[in-house]
């Protein structure tokens, strides 16, 4: 395949848990576009690193059906292709000299392709596992590349980046002792949606909306993410995390961040880091006398069972409204809600405008997914010789203007940017500690007994009306 127009510069994407859920589910599916699309440069090289012996033919055999399921069809080329470029690696990710082994692989690797590379490693592997991972990979040297002179080695990291604040705080410290905060890529794939990213265009490239942006007209704002899913055998990931860990303390507040931050001078990757965590830094985290009245949390029923942990108080649903002490902001409830095995899979940004004469008030909605779009209602006049009025919806669909490729999606992008070394779309060290410090308090609260946890039946839109 040709390269195009992103004109990667050649990688080694070291990917440590290439056999593991996230790897078979995103990151694998998103190279086969990638190189079916012709993006990736000639002479990059996806090598797996796995506990057990699984060999290229063995990982492809299990995700061939991953790649099936969101293509319908796989093509041979393609898939000869990805092959073709995929090596594996055995180690034991415990093992010092394993990690020196992997040294030596890489610069094999290079010597062969007779060029320096830029070396990504993407730990798809549990997070109590990246600090040990990581001061192995610096005392193995594999922080640095053979152009020692730049920023050529990345470290790619899933969320929950930390457990808690002061794990997330400890984290960071052990890992910028091998690596700089500009080669750490903490991904938060919601970050990464079309959808998302768009909400910055929309705000800062349509000026009719910005003079509105405000809590003189802007009276409330919901940003939701509804699975109709339960955790589909995750159980030891979810488990000891919950909903507020998973979803609402990256995802969401990333997404609250990028809604509510004021303008950047320039669209550029510090610039907009600089607004969103200027905004993180204004939000008030809930008071711990006020948690029962401005969060709620759930567990669908069932989910003891699926984990097999008849004690789990662990949150499958959670809910928290939020404030943002500034002048733009002062006054507007800002509600986050996630929660899995409810009623539908959609997620989206709901702002609500102060009604005018009548108590009905204008709304605009940004769909992050399904139905990718925005929507704005208002109040018209029904045809006919009355002045009764009906709300109407004017809607933008992605669907209807773009076709629906659905891509690139997320792990596409995020995998483009890390090896262009665009950190943009990835969250700072910065916006990390600054949400957790937002939710620590709920997470202290809530640690300490589970009486308002309500239990809910799977498939219904509203845990609190279960009961
Ligand atoms: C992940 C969470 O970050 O996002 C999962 O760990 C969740 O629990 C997933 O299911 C949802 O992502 P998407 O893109 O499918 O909405």
């Amino acid at each position: 395949m040709s390269d195009k127009s992103t004109n990667l510069e050649p990688a080694i994407l070291v990917i440590f848990g290439i056999t593991g859920d996230l790897s078979q589910r995103y990151l694998l599916p998103a190279l086969y576009h990638l190189v079916k699309d012709g993006l990736l440069n000639s002479q990059t090289v996806i090598l797996g690193i796995s506990r057990r012996d699984v060999s290229v033919d063995e990982l492809f055999e299990q995700v061939e059906l991953c790649i099936n399921e969101v293509d319908k069809t796989c093509d041979p080329a393609v898939m000869k292709e990805i092959r073709e470029r995929t090596d594996m690696f055995q180690m034991d990710l415990e093992d010092q000299a394993a990690y020196r082994a992997l040294h030596e692989k890489l610069d094999a690797i290079e010597t062969n392709q007779g060029v320096c590379m830029n070396r990504l490693y993407y730990l798809s592997v549990p997070p109590k596992a990246y600090a040990p991972i990581v001061r192995l990979m610096g005392e193995a040297e594999l922080n640095k590349s053979c152009r020692h002179d730049r920023a050529d080695t990345r470290l790619l990291v899933e969320k929950p980046f930390g457990y808690d604040l002061q794990s997330a705080q400890e984290l960071i410290n052990e890992t910028v002792k091998v690596f700089k905060e500009e080669q750490i890529f903490r991904i938060d794939h919601y970050v990464a949606k079309e959808t998302v990213q768009n909400i910055l265009t929309f705000r800062f490239k349509n000026p009719i909306f910005e003079s509105l942006w405000n809590n003189q007209h802007i009276a409330g704002i919901e940003i939701s993410q509804r699975e109709d899913q339960g955790i589909a055998g995750r159980a030891a990931f979810y488990d000891p995390l919950g909903a507020l860990r998973d979803i609402i303390q990256n995802h969401l507040l990333q997404i609250l961040g990028i809604v509510t931050m004021d303008q950047p001078d320039e669209f550029s990757s510090q610039q907009i880091h600089a607004k969103k965590q200027a905004v993180l830094e204004q939000v008030e985290p809930v008071p711990i006398d006020q948690v029962k009245q401005r969060a709620k949390r759930g567990q669908y029923k069932g989910y003891r069972e699926e984990v097999n942990n008849p004690d789990s108080a662990t949150e499958t649903y959670a809910e928290i409204t939020l404030f943002i002490n500034n002048p733009r902001w002062h006054d507007v409830p800002i509600k986050l809600l996630t929660g899995k095995a409810l009623n539908e899979r959609k997620a989206e940004v709901d702002v609500a405008f102060h009604g005018h004469e009548t108590s009905t008030t204008n709304r605009l909605r940004f769909r992050i997914q399904p139905n990718e779009g925005i929507e704005l209602e208002l109040i018209t006049k029904k045809p006919g010789f009355s002045y009764e009025t009906q709300t109407t919806t004017m809607d933008f669909s992605y669907q209807n203007n773009f076709g629906d490729s659905g891509h690139p999606n997320a792990y596409e992008r995020v995998l483009v940017d890390a090896i262009r070394g665009d950190r943009t779309l990835f969250s700072t060290s910065q916006e990390v500690l600054l949400s957790w410090r937002i939710v620590q308090p709920l997470l202290d609260a809530w640690s300490k007994n589970a009486d308002d946890l309500i239990i809910y039946e799977p498939g219904i839109a509203d845990p609190e009306k279960s009961q």
